[in-house]
């Protein structure tokens, strides 16, 4: 880090001084920088991309210091940014609309993603170089510069040195990838301008997101650069403000030894923290996850930053497998209509001179033209190669997420100086070409609004970042098992604050392809009779549960469920039904006491229609309970759902509808035949019994039959949930109580009608003792056996725990 800043400032000193200062610091580097690509137009955009991976990619192969020139390995993916570059610049100089009579032309420079080179190229860019200029000569500084605003460069740091060249000369830099919010400072880039959104919106984002899946407990890993200090520093704040703790934090580079790597793996593989939010770049990721893998799958879930997160080189290959699940904020996917044919066109033949195309196509198709670079191949490039039939980075075009960002940079520019354009010649009537300056476009760029035509909106906000928007990126493993990005969220900064943020959380598969949110976090929430006590020189996430001060502990009787009634096991039973359904328990109970007693016309009426009622109210609650376990599990809606398509009111509803049916039975069989004492006389010849007579026999079986019914539906339904994966599933306890429910009545219906006289009542008050006990015992004593001798397993934890997750723990 330390020596390529210094680097950075070395060369901003010399930049600030001036532009005759800068010709010495050409030879500084020693050759002038040559564009790779370019085209002489009426305009000229300069551009600097890394179309060459820097040496120092592959950390383990060097044993000593590397040779000087970092520019190795040619990189296809930054050459179909510079090939849409021009692809802009073509199709903006075809346009009758925008700058039209004039020729647009382009300077592609490669920095090979490092700081002096990008510099470099920045150098040439202000001064218009031409290789017959003598260095040193003053004349060749104090010319204007050659483009009016430059495109790049690709990653953070050498766009810092770039914007801090150019920035004392006004001369606009538009980046479509350079993320950091440390570009944001406009007095220290004033020219500064990126279609990419700023991290200062994707840190935030990033740290909702975990916050959003209650990861309190995370460990975070971020690159050593500009790019990823910045980025985790307004992650790790944002995240503090959320209430999420940092169990640790480790930074690495591309260039470090093998040592820190490991022991950032072994840090990685020790720690508690199930979840890891890598904030790296590509290059610093992938030397990382090849010492991972090494040891097999760590069974961590993953988050990600824009930088790799949509990166089909990783989620290709077989050997990151362990990727799979993860999740973080990716830049906009877009369409580009004519890109594709555009790129399949490019051959070495356009330009016979150009080195660049000529290394392409030996690159991409593994062959050399005679003299060419790639020495070892064997194969002889015929030229009649097709593009179009090569799958490889360049040629895809399914991923244009940042291509696009290149595209509307290039409109950004043309779209100000078409502004500029029309005001110069509305000003001056002359003949005369207007004569216009980088700074003249600077003052436009920061007023330009205009629509692309993908229909994205660009405009530059105080500080040159534009509108953030982000899709959130789950990755998926397919049914071949390569692993395919699906978009199941949303982040646009333009909206208000609470609305900002859109997840689909059914469509979301974590690490190892389970379905359920994974867990990380310090401690698990306190049992009831403890409470949360800070450890000392811990983060707030981290507590120990002690128990509380005798005299706080609330004293336990069969009220257990309102003293415990915020512990999760009761809140996971849906405590309103519970409630109601205990409460309706108790009036079976009192019921029994109806048939007591010398039956008068009321009592008649109240003993049969009260038990009527109250049990259907009892049933009704406990289908609503089976109704509930049945949908949260059967349609894969998450929770939320369900508690939206049956929560408390329509459980309330039909809990009421329910017995409001019973209520109208009773009603119909009261008004026509109510039942009435009767004297019997029949039964015994001495005796004189006084009872009850039913009235209409019709009134009484529909009664008791609406129960069954009821009953009998409740039966199967929490059969049918009885094997869904719920540690505490009620649905067992509900089958099995409404098995007992149903044998007590179907024994009473021979026993009623065998049994002769006082003993009717007798068999009718057994039953309903039999049942509601049957009910009480079922239902609720398991829970009460939780509550108040198994408190550790009154836990979300445990609660949301299914039995196949001991494959992760
Ligand atoms: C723009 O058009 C002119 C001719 O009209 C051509 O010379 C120039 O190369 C074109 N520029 C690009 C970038 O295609
Ligand atoms: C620009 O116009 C030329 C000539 O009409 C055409 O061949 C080329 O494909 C066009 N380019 C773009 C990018 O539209």
């Amino acid at each position: 880090m330390a020596p390529r800043t210094d680097v950075v400032q070395l060369l901003l000193v010399v930049g600030v001084s001036g532009m005759v200062a800068a010709a010495p610091a050409c030879s500084l580097l020693g050759q002038p920088a040559l564009p790779l690509l370019s085209a002489e137009g009426d305009i000229n955009i300069g551009a600097v991309f890394s179309l060459h991976r820097n040496a120092l990619f592959k950390v383990h192969s060097f044993t000593s210091r590397p040779e000087k020139t970092p520019c190795i390995s040619f990189n296809p993916r930054e050459f179909q940014f510079a090939q849409t570059l021009i692809f802009a610049l073509e199709e903006i100089n075809n346009s009758s609309d925008l700058l039209p009579g004039l020729s647009l032309g382009y300077q592609v420079y490669d920095s090979c993603g490092s700081v002096p080179l990008a510099i470099h190229s920045a150098l040439a860019l202000m001064n218009s170089l031409e290789p017959e200029d003598s260095l040193g000569d003053p004349s060749s500084c104090s010319r204007p510069p050659a483009v009016l605003g430059i495109v790049g460069e690709s990653s953070s740091t050498p766009t810092i040195g770039i914007s801090s060249l150019v920035g004392p000369f006004s001369i606009p830099v538009i980046s479509h990838f350079a993320t950091c919010a440390c570009l944001s400072n406009r007095k220290r880039f004033p020219s500064f301008f990126r279609t990419i959104p700023s991290d200062f919106y994707q840190s935030r984002a990033l740290a909702k997101l975990v916050k959003h899946f209650g990861w309190t407990w995370v460990g975070v890993v971020n690159s050593n650069s500009d790019y990823g200090n910045n980025g985790m520093a307004t992650f790790m704040e944002a995240a503090r403000h959320e209430g999420v703790c940092v169990e640790y934090q480790e930074a690495i580079y591309r260039t470090d030894p093998r040592e820190r790597l490991l022991e950032a793996v072994r840090v990685i593989r020790r720690a508690t923290a199930r979840v890891v939010v890598l904030f790296l770049g590509l290059g610093d990721l992938i030397p990382l996850l090849n010492e991972l893998a090494l040891e097999g799958d760590p069974g961590l879930q993953w988050v990600g930053s824009e930088s790799w997160i949509t990166a089909r080189l990783l989620a290709e290959n077989k050997a990151y497998s362990f990727l799979s699940g993860a999740v973080g904020f990716a830049i906009r996917n877009a369409r580009l209509d004519g890109l594709e044919g555009f790129l399949d066109k490019v051959h070495p033949s356009q330009a016979p001179d150009n080195t660049l195309l000529r290394e392409f196509w030996e690159t991409v198709f593994q062959c050399s033209f005679e003299g060419g670079i790639e020495q070892g191949s064997s194969t002889l490039c015929t030229g009649t190669e097709s593009l179009a039939e090569l799958k490889n980075q360049y040629t895809d075009v399914s991923e244009l997420r940042i291509p696009n960002k290149v595209y509307t940079a290039v409109y950004a520019i043309a779209h100000a100086l078409h502004n500029l354009l029309t005001d110069l010649k509305n000003d001056t009537d002359s003949g005369n070409r207007p004569f216009y300056t980088p700074q003249q476009v600077l003052q436009y760029l920061k007023e330009v609004k205009f629509r692309v035509k993908t229909g994205e909106e660009i405009w530059f906000d105080a500080n040159g970042d534009a509108v953030a928007c982000y899709d959130l990126v789950n990755w998926q493993q397919e049914k071949d098992g390569t692993l395919q990005f699906h978009a199941v969220g949303l982040y646009d900064s333009s909206m208000p604050p609470e609305q900002r943020f859109t997840i689909n959380q059914g469509e979301l598969v974590w690490a190892g392809g389970q379905a359920e949110v994974p867990v990380s976090v310090c401690s698990e929430s306190c049992p009831p009779g403890t409470r949360k006590a800070v450890q000392k020189g811990k983060p707030v996430c981290c507590y120990d549960c002690v128990p509380c001060a005798e005299g706080e502990i609330s004293n336990i009787t069969a009220v257990v469920f309102s003293i415990h009634k915020d512990t999760p096991i009761v809140r996971a039973n849906n405590s309103e039904l519970s409630f109601l359904l205990l409460f309706s328990l108790t009036l079976c109970f009192l019921c029994s006491l109806t048939f007591i007693g010398r039956p008068s016309e009321w009592s008649c009426m109240l003993r049969h229609t009260a038990f009527g009622i109250t049990f259907v109210l009892c049933i009704s609650c406990v289908l609503g309970k089976t109704i509930v376990v049945l949908m949260a599990f059967r349609a894969t809606l998450p929770s939320s759902n369900v508690m939206k398509w049956f929560g408390p009111p329509q459980q309330r509803l039909s809990v009421l509808a329910f017995t409001l049916i019973q209520v109208l039975i009773c009603v119909l069989w009261l008004t026509v035949s109510p039942p009435f004492p009767y004297k019997n006389m029949k039964t015994y010849k001495e005796k004189i019994i006084l009872e009850c007579d039913v009235g209409s026999a019709i009134g009484f079986w529909a009664v008791l039959g609406y129960i069954g019914l009821l009953a009998l539906l409740c039966f199967v339904l929490a059969f049918l949930a009885r094997k869904l994966p719920d540690n505490f599933n009620e649905a067992k306890f509900i089958t099995f109580s409404m098995l007992i429910f149903c044998a007590v009545w179907i024994t009473f219906i021979p026993a009623y009608v065998s049994s002769p006289g006082k003993f009717t009542v007798a068999v009718e008050i057994f039953a309903i003792l039999a049942s509601s006990f049957g009910l009480l015992f079922c239902i609720f004593a398991p829970k009460c056996f939780i509550i108040l001798l198994r408190p550790e397993q009154n836990t979300k934890k445990h609660m949301m725990r299914k039995t196949s997750n001991d494959i992760r723990y």
